[in-house]
Parts: C-alpha cells; sequence; structure tokens
C-alpha cells in the first residue's frame, strides 16, 4: 500500500520504517521538501521510501498517519490540503501537548472536544482514527517489547475506516483482543487526557517502556 507519514520527528520515523519493513512505500511529510531529516530517512530506508512536503505525502498515500506536534498538527495538514485528505483514512497519532508551561506539560484541548475531533471538524471529509497515541513510539510499532498483556485504543467515525486501521495494527503485532474501539471520535478526549496519567506514569516508574491493559470482570 502506499502511505503518506506526516511528520519527521521520532514517532514519524518509527511508523515509516515498521511501513517499509512491511513492504509498504512510503512518502514522509515535512514542511519542507528538503528537511535533512527526512532525505536522510529516505536515503537509507530504501526504494520504497521517499520525502517531500506535507502534500507530497498526503498526495502518494492512500492512507495516511498525522506524526505532527499537536501544536502544528492543523496547520500541517492545511497545508497539505483538504482535497488530497479527502476521502482517506488519516490515523491520528498525535497528542495536544502544551509545553509553554511548568513541566510536564498541559493539554491544549480537553474536556469538551480533543485534537482529534478538531482535525475531523476541520477535514471533514477524511476518515479520522485516533490510534497509538498512548504509548511511546517504540512500543506502536513493536507492542512485544513490553511482555503480557496491554492495549491499543481506536477511535473514529468510520466503522470501516477502523476496520482497516484494526487490520494494520495487528500486522504490527497488536493482537486482536489487545485493541479496544472506544466509538466514535469523541472518545479521543478519553485517549488525549489519558496523557496527563501517561507523563506521570514515566515519572513514577523512570521510564516510557510501559503499557496499560484494561482488565475486565468475566
Ligand atoms: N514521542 C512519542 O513516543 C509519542 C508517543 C505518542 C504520541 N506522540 C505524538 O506524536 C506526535 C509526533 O511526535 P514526535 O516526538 O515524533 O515529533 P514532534 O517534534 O512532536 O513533531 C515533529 C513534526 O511536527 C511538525 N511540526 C512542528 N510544528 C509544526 C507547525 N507549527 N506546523 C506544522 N508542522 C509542525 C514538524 O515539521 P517539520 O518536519 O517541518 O519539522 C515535524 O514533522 C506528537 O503529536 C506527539 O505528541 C509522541
Amino acid at each position: 500500500m502506499r502511505i503518506g507519514v506526516l511528520g519527521t520527528g521520532i514517532v514519524g520515523m518509527a511508523i515509516a520504517d515498521r511501513l517499509v519493513g512491511l513492504g509498504h512505500e512510503v512518502t514522509m511529510g515535512s514542511r519542507s521538501a528538503d528537511n535533512p531529516d527526512a532525505a536522510h530517512w529516505a536515503r537509507s530506508a530504501g526504494e520504497r521510501a521517499g520525502h517531500g512536503t506535507f502534500a507530497d505525502a498526503a498526495e502518494a498515500g492512500e492512507l495516511l498517519f498525522n506524526c505532527t506536534a499537536g501544536t502544528g498538527s492543523l496547520d500541517a495538514l492545511r497545508s497539505a490540503g483538504a482535497e488530497l485528505v479527502a476521502g482517506k483514512i488519516l490515523v491520528d497519532v498525535a497528542n495536544p501537548l502544551d509545553f509553554t508551561g511548568s513541566m510536564p506539560p498541559s493539554l491544549l484541548v480537553s474536556n469538551t472536544d480533543s485534537l482529534g475531533e478538531q482535525i475531523q471538524r476541520a477535514f471533514p471529509e477524511a476518515r479520522v482514527v485516533k490510534a497509538l497515541n498512548t504509548m511511546r513510539c517504540q512500543i506502536m510499532v513493536d507492542p512485544g517489547r513490553v511482555p503480557g498483556a496491554h492495549d491499543v485504543f481506536v477511535c473514529g467515525d468510520d466503522a470501516a475506516a477502523k476496520r482497516q486501521v484494526r487490520e494494520m495494527l495487528t500486522t504490527f503485532g497488536w493482537p486482536d483482543e489487545s485493541i479496544v474501539d472506544l466509538g466514535g471520535i469523541g472518545s479521543a478526549r478519553g485517549t488525549e487526557a489519558y496523557l496527563l496519567l501517561w507523563l506521570r506514569l514515566w515519572g513514577a516508574l523512570g521510564s516510557r517502556d510501559f503499557n496499560i491493559h484494561v482488565a475486565q470482570a468475566p
């Protein structure tokens, strides 16, 4: 499949690497066509890897990943262009973290809204699926690095899009029973706000190499 990964940070790199490893053709997008990190990644990732602007990645991809900073996600997608994301599955991995105040960061949007919903509202023809934003990127693409049962959440308004993202997550190594469907994109409020707890868990455990599991009574 042809996939556009919007974002040149560690998340974009981890997801793009995994996708190329799985045989997909990946175009990594940035604000600039000659982003040195994206250029270096494309050179080292081989012939199925390319790079360009956010618009280039959105145009090339049949399915898109938003791996941009939460503060810039809407601008990144606007610069890609609504017509290039229309009709496509957009896996939103971003978190709306605000690093301008004291640490740990706070949320730019919360309680009654979420970044996932803002993106879906701004791009009504995109098929937004919020996923993978509740763990560090090494675990997103290699869940086996954390032993035992642990979960990934998906939410979005398009059931067929969620099914396809579920299938992709299983190719990343997620067992089907570990993929928890939280319903519509409004549930992004929950997975984004979980970051407030995730950041404290990082502080308490002294490591980011963890994930959570939802245990249910029989
Ligand atoms: N780090 C993790 O393990 C982790 C885990 C879960 C979720 N997340 C979320 O995943 C996303 C990516 O995280 P990251 O650490 O890989 O990278 P990041 O530093 O948060 O974001 C880098 C990307 O955002 C773009 N960007 C930054 N400001 C922008 C703006 N004002 N307008 C448009 N684009 C802008 C950059 O564009 P250029 O390419 O032009 O520089 C770059 O592609 C974030 O939303 C983060 O909260 C991260």
